[in-house]
């Protein structure tokens, strides 16, 4: 829950841009491809539309997970990244920030028909491309704290189970353009994670390492919780689910590209078994409120591996 959706109003489309009217490596496949799989490789970029003039790196992501309204004002950016080249077929995540719904003026009889009906029913996040729904601010029960109403709804853990499940059904009767159900993730909310493993196809995390010791006690290391989902011993299909994990190291706060010494052993260099993220698929990403084209990935060095997704410039 990095990003609001309100800066998306000081969004333009630029107009100088001419853009190819039919995306030339536009395929129809009609089955998710064999890389979806835990452990495929990812990028996250919702900060900023993706420039696709050039070729969109690192060509390696095989997911990519990109803002829904984005994609709404650039048609041109999921046939893009879906298709890069003729023999690449890509999966899109489609990021919405469903946590909306903590702006909505609903009472709590209205909770959540209203808010799914506000961040569901307008949008054809199926019918643009996307494979698969990244809904933030799912977890909005971790808002009440005990004695504490802050949604204004007294959610309960159960309330935010309906929730989800309602979404995710709603979902899975949407056919994507490959003729599969469009998917839906799990964003954080590890508290669910046992029970929603059974109802989601994919998870996002952000900071399940926790934070290596920055800011003490507000962030608990929460990997385990998920460990469940890449084997496909739990759910009655056996289906593995991909778990994307995100993590914002202090050291790359302010724009910084260079992780400390301390953050590189830490996020990319310890026992998987003992953090809990056997088989996750890892990014390493700015630490800040917007989560930008800059991406580095453990498998190489604490130098190495890193990126630049080019976005086109806001506003
Ligand atoms: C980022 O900038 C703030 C404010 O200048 C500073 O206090 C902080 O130490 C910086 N963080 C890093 C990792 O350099
Ligand atoms: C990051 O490291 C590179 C070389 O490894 C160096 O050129 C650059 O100045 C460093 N940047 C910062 C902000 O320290």
């Amino acid at each position: 829950m990095k990003i609001t959706t309100t800066y998306l109003l000081a969004l333009s489309a630029p107009s100088v841009i001419a853009w190819p009217s039919v995306w030339p490596y536009e395929k129809r496949a009609t089955a998710l491809p064999s890389e979806w799989k835990p452990g495929v490789p990812w990028q996250i970029v919702i900060h900023a539309p993706i420039d696709i003039r050039t070729t969109v790196i690192p060509t390696q992501a095989q997911v990519w997970d990109v803002d829904y309204f984005h994609s709404l004002a650039h048609p041109e950016i999921i046939p893009a990244i879906r298709n890069p080249a003729p023999d690449v077929d890509n999966v899109v995540l489609c990021y919405v920030n469903i946590g909306a719904i903590e702006q909505y003026e609903a009472d709590y009889s209205s909770f959540p028909k209203d808010a799914i009906g506000n961040s569901y029913e307008d949008y054809p996040e199926a019918e643009i491309g996307c494979d698969g729904i990244d809904a933030d601010n799912i977890d909005g029960y971790d808002w009440d704290e005990p004695g504490v109403d802050k949604t204004g709804w007294h959610l309960t853990e159960a309330d935010l189970i309906t929730y989800v499940t309602t979404l995710a059904d709603y979902a899975h009767s949407l056919n994507t353009l490959r003729g599969v159900p469009l998917m839906f993730g799990q964003k954080n909310a590890n508290h669910l994670a046992d029970r929603l493993i059974h109802i989601v196809d994919f998870a996002v995390l952000e900071d399940c390492q926790g934070l290596n010791g920055r800011l003490p006690g507000v962030h608990e290391a929460y990997c385990h919780d998920f460990q469940d989902f890449v084997t496909g011993e739990v759910r009655s299909d056996g289906k593995k689910l991909p778990v994307f994990e995100i993590e914002y190291p202090g050291s790359t706060e302010n724009g910084s590209t260079n992780l400390t010494k301390s953050d590189w052993e830490y996020y990319c260099n310890r026992d998987k078994v003992e953090v809990g993220n056997v088989d996750f698929s890892q990014v390493i990403k700015h630490e800040s409120e917007q989560i930008d084209g800059w991406v580095q990935y453990c498998s190489e060095s604490e130098k190495m591996g890193k990126f630049w997704t080019v976005t086109l410039p806001i506003g």
